[in-house]
């Protein structure tokens, strides 16, 4: 560390107080920070948007702010700063902690930096508890960010006055109707619609017959967009409006954690302890809420058959370990129950940990050697916990679908297998590869690194971000005059 020790002692003040708060304080309002992985494609628990280089490819402005030094980077003016002092109404389909609702609540964090005046309303059932809702809506009241009913005149007023009006997933169209009713008209050329999943359901008009006529939607990844261009048309026969796809960023402290090489030996120990496993095991760990969707199974499939490979070419390597994280028996008690069944019989309980579903992914992220994202059907929307494990420097064994053909790069940052039941074999391979290959698997992880560094940080988001609101006032505004 070669550093004098007053910098040394500065730097463990600094440090500590955020380590103990990813390994021991999960509670709700706490963990907020640690943005979570779970579901980017459900209702309950949507999410995951990144900006990154698509901006660039679409409005040819390529921006590659490569390690930009920590001081230069904040005397840079935000980009987000022409919205000082706009009124800005943020609607949410729920309250909690899941991706969609987070995501959210980051731009209002964002907006509220740069001197917005944000006000937050929620439209749907309540879903988590009380607590988790009192915490989230006093760190919102904390932060300046005002919380209104979503029925009341507040909320109605607040939408006639307001800037800019943000609804959050397709759900959220809900409320345009049943809140707004003759008003509706008025407010569609100030909303900006971000839509956060891929699922057939969402595709009722209930929702979204009011999309074609709103400012913009703004998209967590191109295939996404794709996605809602052809299904809106197909089944619906109506035309999106201007779609802006929108990559996620990495929160400054989830890299803050991942460029720290203390913090990080310190969580690795303890998670190493926690399951049991030694210093040179290879951990390869699926971070998502376990469901058939996220590909579990198939991968503990392609996790014993690379066991398989290891031994018929008895190739020498370190013991390999599968790490599911994102466990929760009480929500789906029938395919875990069909996981835990297939480790037992295929005997590598002593090789494959399950970890509860959790917020706090940092310290995981910390201890693994791979990420393996083997999310099925149409895939991520984006996958957040692909570029959070890449800011960790691992290497990603992802599907060719979805969000994550726009994050890896195949042979590059990772290795890219088909979904369904083609892609166990190629998984195995490809795991079979990065165990026996240390310098590809070290080197894959640096420039998955690198990449993040490029285009999925939070200030990258910003940008992207600044774009899209810039549209929407402007048409906004060319409305309101003509
Ligand atoms: C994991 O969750 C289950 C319930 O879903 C609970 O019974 C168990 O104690 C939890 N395990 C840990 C280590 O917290
Ligand atoms: C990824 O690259 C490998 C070779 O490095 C290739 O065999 C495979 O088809 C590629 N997959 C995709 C989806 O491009």
């Amino acid at each position: 560390m070669g550093k004098s020790p007053g910098a040394w002692t500065g730097m463990r003040k600094k440090r500590w107080p955020l380590m103990i708060l990813l390994l021991f304080s999960l509670s709700t309002a706490t963990v907020f920070f640690i943005r979570s992985a779970f579901d980017s494609c459900s209702i309950s628990s949507s999410s995951e948007a990144s900006i990154g280089r698509h901006f660039s490819e679409e409005k040819g402005t390529e921006i590659t702010d490569t390690e930009v030094s920590k001081t230069a980077q904040s005397l840079k003016p935000n980009p987000l700063d022409f919205m000082k002092s706009k009124l800005v109404l943020l609607v949410s389909h729920e309250l909690s902690l899941s991706g969609g609702p987070l995501l959210l609540m980051e731009l209002a964090f964002l907006l509220r930096g740069v001197g917005a005046e944000v006000v937050w309303i929620t439209n749907q059932k309540l879903t988590e508890s009380d607590e988790v809702i009192y915490s989230l809506e006093h760190k919102m009241l904390n932060r300046g960010v005002e919380v209104f009913s979503a029925k009341g005149q507040k909320a109605i007023d607040t939408a006639l006055k307001a800037d800019l009006v943000v609804l959050n997933t397709a759900v959220a169209g809900k409320w345009l109707d049943a809140v707004l009713k003759e008003n509706v008209p008025h407010v569609l050329p100030k909303v900006l619609w971000w839509i956060h999943e891929m699922r057939g359901h969402y595709f009722t008009l209930e929702y979204v017959k009011h999309l074609p006529f709103v400012a913009g939607a703004m998209i967590d990844s191109h295939t996404t967009a794709e996605y809602w261009k052809t299904r809106t048309q197909e089944r619906l026969g109506i035309k999106m409006p201007d779609t802006y796809v929108v990559h996620l960023g990495n929160s400054k402290e989830l890299m803050e954690v991942a460029e720290d090489h203390v913090a990080k030996r310190v969580l690795r120990e303890h998670v190493q302890e926690s399951l049991g496993v030694r210093n040179e095991d290879l951990l390869f760990a699926l971070i998502n809420s376990v469901s058939r969707g996220k590909g579990q199974d198939l991968f503990l499939h392609a996790f014993h058959e690379s066991l398989q490979l290891i031994q018929e070419k008895k190739l020498q390597v370190p013991s390999l370990h599968a790490v599911i994280v994102g466990s929760d028996m009480n929500a789906q008690m029938k395919f875990e129950t069909e996981l835990r069944n297939f480790v037992l019989e295929k005997k590598i309980h002593d090789r494959v940990h399950f970890v509860n579903k959790t917020l706090a992914v940092a310290p995981y992220l910390a201890s693994i050697d791979v990420l393996v994202q083997n999310s099925q059907a149409h895939g991520e929307c984006f996958g957040r916990i692909t570029i959070e494990a890449m800011a960790f420097q691992l290497p990603v064994l992802g599907t060719a679908a979805g969000g994550t053909m726009e994050i890896v790069v195949n042979g590059t940052t990772g290795l890219l297998h088909p979904v369904g039941k083609e892609g166990v074999t190629p998984l195995a391979n490809n795991i079979v590869k990065l165990a026996t290959h240390v310098e590809k698997r070290l080197t894959m992880g640096k420039k998955g690194y690198e990449r993040v560094k490029e285009r999925f940080l939070e200030h990258h988001m910003s940008e992207r971000i600044a774009f899209v609101l810039k549209e929407v006032l402007r048409k906004a505004n060319s409305h309101s005059h003509a």
